[in-house]
């Protein structure tokens, strides 16, 4: 029996592996592996992209986050508003800071923070507003704005959804191997027309210097790699292609009749599908039954922000996040990347089928 994996990065990259060894080779020819020619272009190209004027690469997408707030000097005292239903690092970067994480209720339609909920916990202690395009899905960012609160955009798992990084301030990502744009190991960006706070990341990147002589801030050491810059200079060629076949993925599963065994996301045209996450009661059957037939499955953020260990001392309770403690119950994703075979699609849809005991339609 064939294994179906949760996402084939190799997949996508393999027919790019000629040119990826030349790009490689070229780097080893100029042997300037930090700040070289490939970091300064990406950088460029990936601003154009995103359509604002500034873009700085980094060592992660939490990186990214730590520099953001720094930069705007968010720390002891701030509060900024987030998602529980998230990643980690999301709050993880605001802590870090010394600063206060606000956690806001999700929409249990979009499983995006809820804007109603963010407006009801803004206080005159709140710094900013840190909004998550969650699974690909962009975040109610022109709702948020409204508030009149800085919002900075943790795009890490969202690079080229339409309207992302457009609204809001700033915006981050990372370059994990398994997001939508990735590198062959760690990287991150941020991106934003706000020359002033470009340059402070810029430089609380590289120790809070300009030159690596005179430093101004106590800052980082937290840049792009050149190699990684180099291959993600060849990636972002096929960022739209990449998120088209993501798209057109989604669109087979329905068709495919997934969403009469489980709710699938429903669709957004901006929606990327960094991650293709349905929601059912019957969560630990369908996925018993998915391993079983050797497909993958995952389940995310099942203790929310808001619940975790080191948060704790944040003193929130559980029941306090009614949709983000229902979502972390049952979510779950099913195998999805550019390209994957129809063939894989099917066996995901009958094996579910299955599991919630729905005949095969005719
Ligand atoms: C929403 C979100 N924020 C931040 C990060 C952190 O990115 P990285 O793993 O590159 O540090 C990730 C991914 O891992 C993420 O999914």
């Amino acid at each position: 029996m064939q294994t179906i994996p949760l996402i084939d990065v190799k997949a996508q990259y393999a027919p790019l592996i000629p040119e990826l060894e030349a790009r490689f080779r070229s780097v080893l020819e100029d042997a300037n592996f930090v700040r070289g020619e490939n970091y300064w272009a990406f950088e460029e190209e990936a601003a154009a992209y995103l359509g604002v004027s500034r873009a700085i690469g980094v060592a992660n997408g939490t990186d990214a986050l730590v520099l953001v707030l720094d930069a705007m000097e968010i720390g002891p005292g701030d509060e900024v508003i987030c998602p529980a239903f998230t990643f980690y690092a999301t709050a993880e970067s605001i802590a870090r800071r010394g600063a206060t994480p606000v956690f806001a209720d999700i929409d249990p339609v979009t499983l995006n923070v809820d804007p109603q909920d963010v407006a009801a916990r803004v206080t005159s202690r709140t710094r900013a507003i840190m909004p998550v395009h969650l699974f690909g899905r962009p975040a109610p960012v022109h709702d948020l704005v409204g508030l009149g609160v800085p919002v900075i955009e943790d795009a890490a798992q969202a690079f080229g959804a339409p309207g992302v990084a457009q609204l809001g301030a700033i915006s981050t990502y990372s370059f994990y191997p398994t997001k939508n744009l990735f590198c062959l190991g760690d990287g991150g960006l941020v991106a934003t027309s706000d020359e002033e706070l470009a340059d402070r990341v810029r430089m609380l990147s590289f120790h809070g210097s300009r030159d690596k002589k005179d430093f101004d801030f106590v800052g980082y050491n937290s840049r792009l790699d050149e190699m990684q810059a180099a291959f993600l200079r060849l990636f972002l060629e096929h960022i739209d292609e990449w998120n088209r076949g993501r798209r057109e993925a989604a669109a087979r599963y329905a068709e495919l009749g997934l969403g009469e065994l489980v709710e699938l996301p429903e669709d957004d045209p901006g929606h990327i599908y960094h991650l293709f996450v349905c929601r059912s009661p019957e969560r630990a059957a369908i996925r018993a039954a998915l391993t079983e037939a050797g497909i993958a499955s995952a389940e995310y953020y099942t203790t929310p922000l808001h619940l975790q260990p080191a948060l704790r001392f944040l003193g929130w309770e559980p029941g306090s996040l009614p949709e983000t403690e229902r979502a972390a119950t049952d979510t779950f994703s099913v195998p999805l990347w550019p390209g994957i075979p129809l063939e894989a699609q099917e066996r995901v849809v009958e094996t579910v089928r299955s599991a919630v005991g729905v005949t095969s339609r005719a």
